[in-house]
């Protein structure tokens, strides 16, 4: 396995092979795609009409303007005129004064690991927690050429090598302060803590108790140790945090080695393919992760968590939200009171998800167990503009194996293959929503995915964000009306579908939206987790980087741009709403960056915090 190959690369490789949803003829899917451009052309497109590639200005929602920047491939953050940033905290920042500052030349050992900041930082969110401004980080994962690059090998070779590792995953709280302007970590503060694969959480919802989740360790299903590989996030009215369990499966292996045989449900998640893992080990260490040991601690991963920022609560595994790689969890509470949570899984060919509350929100009372029961639901996209959310329930299978195997159940009932679901942002200001399909580069390839108008391109190596409105306003309404917020293109490139949609031109053009979130004032933000070569059909695009799009008239303005090699993802405001924090993932995970620190320094994940030169609000 190529050690520069990053995560989501290695995780295509490897899945999925997936039974035929339905015959795959190249012949009728072109003759499909091209009706579908055609009939994309005379209606899904309509309402980027109008826009202009060359505003001077980009006017927020927020009230602030700034002059759209160029795309980068240079080392560093870029921002509009007016604009300033600085690190906030980096992968191996030490959160109590007892940790040692981070050491170059070790990058770390297990033990500085579980008190400093985790790496990957992803999804996010500040909480206001007595008075005390706390930052809520996902951990994603670690780059194993940067993580134990001090190793001939560039893997772990030691079980510390290995415990650090996974130490450096799950969540890192911390309790932030802005001193002469400037943030900076609180060290010793009460709420500063490691979450990780190791913490104790409550099993909650249909699972609980089920024979499916049942281990050695755990033989009445209740408790289940550890989250890891979170990847976006989302953010409760009653002021929990959730954490959601993407690429869960790239830490299995079988001691069998290429023996290992999966079961079909194993194949769906991607499980321990030839009895391989990622290259993390931690079955050396640990035998939950080792699938030929313990077969079942794969369902107890895969979720979406609850945590309470100040730690006074502990921990929940949701499973009434269903197991799947789970991107994000957009939280809004519909007219009638339901929590309603929209869930993305992250994989060629998956589902779009919502979840509806079986209890009501109480402004004033107790919402800890809101999320605990309800209804999954998956999408389905018709080809005329309208869809509709199917309930897993009418699969037929049990209520914990619905939960469990949540894709087998949605495959059941018809739901639309995606092109990798990510994160999905809903308008505070409006009942609409907005899911980040990041791209499909294979489609056709080890797969049967049908074309379909709401992922209507053969092969989409640029992505798109599709839209839609609840009916009657009502998230928990079981229909919806779609259209196409933007495909992502190149339209100096190409002349086809792939150049675009029109809100798309040579100034502003990326590829493989990500991250989304609003901000309070509606302007919407896109980051991107995308191809940074600058070449061929990328050309022109850049490094990684986050725009803001305006939902009514489909105008996309590029803000900022990320270091080389680096993702941007993970969004979230001061309590003041005058300092963005957003997310630098991975700088370098191929060997071609040294940021933050330049030089020869080992190049870290980091959050930023960003902020207007005149003081002023910033979304
Ligand atoms: Fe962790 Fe799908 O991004
Ligand atoms: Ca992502
Ligand atoms: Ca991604």
């Amino acid at each position: 396995m190529n050690n520069h190959m990053s995560f989501d690369e290695w995780d295509e490789e490897l899945a999925p092979e997936r039974a035929a949803d339905t015959d795959f003829d190249a012949v009728m899917s072109r003759r499909y795609f091209l009706k579908g451009a055609a009939a994309l052309g005379a209606s899904a497109f309509v309402m980027t009409a109008g826009v202009t590639s060359n505003t001077a200005m980009a006017a927020s929602k927020a009230g602030f303007r700034f002059k759209p920047i160029a795309a980068s491939t240079a080392d560093t953050i870029l921002l509009p005129e007016g604009f300033t940033s600085q690190i906030v905290v980096r992968w191996g920042d030490p959160l109590t004064s007892s940790t040692p500052e981070f050491n170059h030349q070790t990058r770390g050992t297990a033990a500085s690991q579980m008190t400093a900041a985790g790496d990957n930082n992803d999804g996010m969110d500040i909480f206001d927690v007595e008075g005390r401004t706390v930052l809520v980080i996902n951990n994603e994962y670690t780059n194993r050429s940067i993580t134990f690059g001090n190793r001939e090998s560039k893997l772990p070779e030691t079980d510390d090598d290995v415990n650090k590792g996974k130490m450096a995953h799950g969540l890192t709280v911390v309790e932030l302060a802005e001193r002469n302007g400037q943030w900076e970590v609180v060290k010793d503060s009460p709420y500063n803590r490691r979450v990780t694969p190791e913490t104790p959480f409550d099993v909650v919802g249909p699972v609980r108790g089920s024979a499916l989740i049942k281990t050695s360790r755990d033989p009445a299903g209740t408790e289940i140790l550890g989250t890891f590989n979170n990847c976006g996030n989302g953010m409760t009215p009653w002021g929990t945090y959730l954490a959601c369990e993407e690429n869960f499966n790239g830490y299995f292996s079988s001691s069998e080695g290429e023996n290992f045989v999966q079961t079909s449900e194993q194949q769906r998640y991607g499980i321990a393919k030839g009895g391989k893992d990622w290259g993390y080990k931690w079955a050396q260490t640990d035998d939950r992760f080792d699938v030929s040991k313990e077969p079942n601690e794969v369902h107890r991963h895969g979720w979406v968590v609850e945590v309470d920022p100040s730690g006074q609560r502990k921990p929940v595994k949701l499973t009434a939200l269903g197991r799947f790689k789970h991107e994000n969890a957009e939280v809004v509470i519909a007219d009638n009171g339901r929590a309603v949570v929209y869930l993305g899984d992250d994989e060629r060919g998956e589902f779009l998800y919502r979840f509806v509350s079986r209890d009501t929100y109480s402004p004033t009372g107790d919402n800890s167990r809101l999320l605990h029961e309800g209804e999954l639901f998956v999408a389905k996209f018709h080809d005329d503009g309208r869809g509709e959310w199917i309930s897993l329930n009418k699969a037929g299978m049990a209520k914990d194996e619905t939960s469990v195997f949540a894709r087998v159940a949605a495959s059941k009932v018809g739901a639309t293959t995606m092109d990798r679901p990510e994160w999905v942002a809903a308008n505070p200001h409006k009942a609409e929503a907005y899911v980040a399909l990041t791209n499909n580069k294979y489609r056709g390839e080890r797969d049967s995915q049908p074309l379909n108008m709401a992922n209507p391109r053969a092969k989409n190596p640029y992505g798109h964000i599709v839209r839609w409105v609840p009916d009657r306003g009502n998230h928990a309404a079981d229909a919806f009306a779609w259209d196409m917020y933007v495909m992502a293109g190149n339209p100096m490139v190409h002349d086809d579908l792939m150049a675009g949609s029109s809100n798309i031109t040579a100034e502003n053009m990326f590829n493989s939206p990500d991250g989304l979130k609003f901000d309070s004032a509606g302007n919407l933000w896109i980051q991107t987790d995308g191809n940074y070569s600058n070449e061929k059909g990328f050309a022109g695009m850049g490094n990684n980087q986050m725009l803001m799009g305006d939902p009514e008239t489909g105008e996309i303005h590029r803000f900022l741009v990320g270091p080389r090699e680096c993702e941007i993802t993970g969004l979230t405001w001061s309590l003041d709403r005058k300092t963005m924090f957003v997310g630098v993932q991975h700088p370098g995970e191929k060997g071609d960056s040294h940021w933050p620190e330049g030089g020869d320094a080992v190049p870290r994940s980091a959050v930023i915090a960003v902020k207007r030169t005149d003081g002023g609000v910033i979304g």
